[in-house]
């Protein structure tokens, strides 16, 4: 099994190809698992730190020649999560074009080059909705973009289930939540405040939300996020049938719930160090996506989310050894 993770240099793909070589195999075409021989990892950057046991690519996804020379014609894998994200794409519009639908588009095409079409997982977003969807969104309800980011990822959507039809490629298509708590840096996606209000907080620095306190949105755990990749990859192509694309499940919660739990967890110190901040231009992006869903097609294929925020806060502060 050759794999290639494109946006491994970013906050999922580095976590799945650790979780990858924990794993050490995959499902192959006929569904047994295999040993992963190669992973590759593609990016326009990386952090210094390197594993000497992944192959690092640097280099734009766009680039049809490196595509070609990175995959050759032996890739069975490919896990793309490459990237512009929503605040990013929404601020230069070439650019998200570029990478969030010319570059998808590419490699596409660089997986019509493989001796056998190789699983191709991508990863959409719930700003596949943003308008006209019910109070709770579900398997049947119809993407509805209202950014740019969203509708690249719809347009990619449809081009999985095409070039799957095709036999281009085998796809299969998750929408994430936003993913909570993110350690590190704050990122340039609208939603960066949903892990911001806890990860600060719990570092000791101030973190400005803002939305209020009543705003929800619909989230999932970074161990959760990638446990759905690989199971979006394992799982057999008549699972999925003609639609490759899936609304993962999540959690709902507020802002305020946030910090509740926050309080519950930390106490009073370190959830009083988030100040609310209100937003104009992210207050309307957080209130253009869904909030609920009913993701009835995705439990039964066996994704699965987090059981609440609590939980979720504790992984992140036993993941990073935080002590309170
Ligand atoms: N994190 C979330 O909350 C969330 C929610 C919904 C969807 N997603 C999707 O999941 C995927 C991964 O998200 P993430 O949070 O890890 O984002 P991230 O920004 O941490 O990682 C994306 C990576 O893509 C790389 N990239 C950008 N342009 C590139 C190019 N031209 N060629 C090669 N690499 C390029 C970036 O350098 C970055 O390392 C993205 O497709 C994102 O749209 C994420």
């Amino acid at each position: 099994m050759n794999v290639l993770i494109t946006g491994a240099g970013g906050f999922i793909g580095s976590r799945l190809a650790q979780a990858l070589l924990k794993r050490g195999t995959l499902a192959d075409s006929t569904g047994q698992q295999k040993e992963i021989s190669k992973i590759t990892l593609l990016d326009i950057t990386f952090p210094a730190e390197k594993d000497r046991r992944l192959d690092y690519v640097l280099g734009d996804l766009s680039d049809t020649a490196l595509l070609a020379a990175t995959m050759g014609t032996d890739t069975t894998s490919v896990f793309h999560l490459a990237s512009i994200v929503s605040g990013g794409a929404e601020a230069d519009f070439e650019l998200g074009m570029k990478v969030n639908l010319d570059g998808t588009r590419a490699l596409m095409d660089a997986c019509r080059q493989q001796s056998k079409p190789p699983r191709f997982v991508f990863s959409s977003s719930v700003a596949a909705f943003g308008s006209g969807f019910p109070p709770v969104v579900d398997d049947d309800t119809k993407a509805s973009p209202l950014t740019s980011y969203g509708a690249q990822k719809v347009c990619c959507e449809y081009l999985t289930n095409d070039y799957s039809r095709r036999g281009f490629l085998d796809g299969r298509v998750v929408r994430l939540p936003t993913i909570s708590v993110r350690p590190g840096k704050p990122n340039l996606a609208k939603s960066s405040y949903a892990s911001g209000i806890i990860r600060e907080p719990l570092n000791g620095v101030v973190s400005r939300c803002p939305v209020s306190a009543s705003t929800g949105i619909w989230i999932l755990s970074p161990s959760r996020v990638v446990d759905a990749l690989i199971h979006a990859h394992d799982l057999p192509a008549s699972a999925w049938g003609v639609n490759r694309v899936l609304n993962l499940p999540g959690t709902t919660a507020t802002a305020g719930e946030m910090v509740d739990a926050l309080r519950k967890i930390a106490g009073d110190k370190v959830a009083d160090l988030v100040q609310w901040a209100p937003d104009a231009d992210i207050q309307a992006f957080i209130d253009s996506l869904p909030v609920r869903f009913k993701t009835t097609r995705a439990l039964e294929m066996g994704f699965v989310a987090d059981l609440n925020v609590e939980t979720m806060i504790r992984d992140h502060i036993e993941e990073q050894g935080i002590t309170i």
